[in-house]
């Protein structure tokens, strides 16, 4: 085992898997999350560092202290979570969305990344100085779009939710980053459009979106700063991305 573990949720693919990969090549000790065991367990062959998975719904507040509760000792004393699971779901307009999706995304980018900080955020100051808590937000959090309704609403939680907790953290030496990432290529678009791969090799063919690896990249970087920085919020687009102007609504 290694002094240094990093607690990922939502390791199963994307950022979280890249993240686990970047940690592990740092030598550091890790505890994997997520929904699709044989995913995880595919991930924790191919880690050559310790390395715990649980199975976890993060919506599940009890399962999740649950699986907090029982860490195995040398997994215990976290220095790094990253709030990485999440999703979004229904890109058609706020009218003609489900329900069901909106409180998805709310339960999901919400809920738990509340209860996974809940079940570890007492550990994480008894470690104090050097560590983290690192939230994945987005740009949509920021930046509203077309269809971006309730998952920018759940990034503008997560942003707030984590300046909020840095002033709650002050003393502690526990540092709390909003990572804000633009268009990345990973299964988040499959995800979205629930499957329609022709939708996402579309949104992120003919350019040059960011890659998984370059978000495990600086989720790495603002974890292993010196102790005395915290970066709060790291807004990240490609350069082949930026705003559009406003809409209009004419006659
Ligand atoms: N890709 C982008 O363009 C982009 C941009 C800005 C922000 N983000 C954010 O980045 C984070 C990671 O997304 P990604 O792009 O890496 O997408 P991804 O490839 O679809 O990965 C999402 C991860 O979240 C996990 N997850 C989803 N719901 C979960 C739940 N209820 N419980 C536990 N784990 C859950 C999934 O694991 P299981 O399905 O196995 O549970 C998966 O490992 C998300 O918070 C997303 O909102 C993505």
């Amino acid at each position: 085992m290694t002094d240094k573990i990093a607690f990922i949720t939502g390791a199963t693919s994307g950022f979280g898997r890249a993240a686990a990969r970047r940690f592990a090549e740092a030598g550091w000790s890790l505890v994997l999350t997520g929904r699709r065991t044989e995913r995880l367990e595919a991930l924790q062959g191919e880690l050559g560092v310790p390395t715990h998975i649980v199975t976890l719904d993060v919506r599940d507040a009890d399962a999740v202290k649950q699986a907090v509760a029982e860490l195995p000792e040398p997994f215990r004393a976290v220095t790094c979570l990253v709030n990485n699971a999440g999703l979004a779901l229904a890109p058609e307009k706020a009218q003609d969305v489900d329900l069901a999706d909106w409180h998805t995304m709310i339960d999901t980018n919400c809920t738990g990344l509340v209860n996974v900080t809940h079940a570890l955020i007492n550990s994480l100051i008894a470690i104090g100085q050097g560590a983290s808590i690192v939230n994945i937000g987005s740009v949509a959090g920021s930046w509203p779009y077309p269809g971006s309704h309730v998952y920018g609403a759940t990034k503008a939680f997560v942003r707030q939710f984590s300046l909020s907790l840095r002033c709650d953290l002050l003393g502690t030496g526990v540092r709390v980053t909003d990572i804000e990432p633009g268009m990345a290529e990973t299964e988040f678009t499959l995800v979205r459009t629930k499957g329609n791969q022709a939708a996402s090799d579309a949104l992120y063919g003919s350019t040059t979106p960011l890659t998984a690896e370059d978000i495990a990249e600086q989720i790495f970087y603002v974890a292993t700063l010196p102790a005395h920085i915290n970066i709060n919020r790291l807004e990240i687009m490609p350069t082949r991305q930026a705003w559009a102007g406003f809409a209009v609504d004419r006659d």
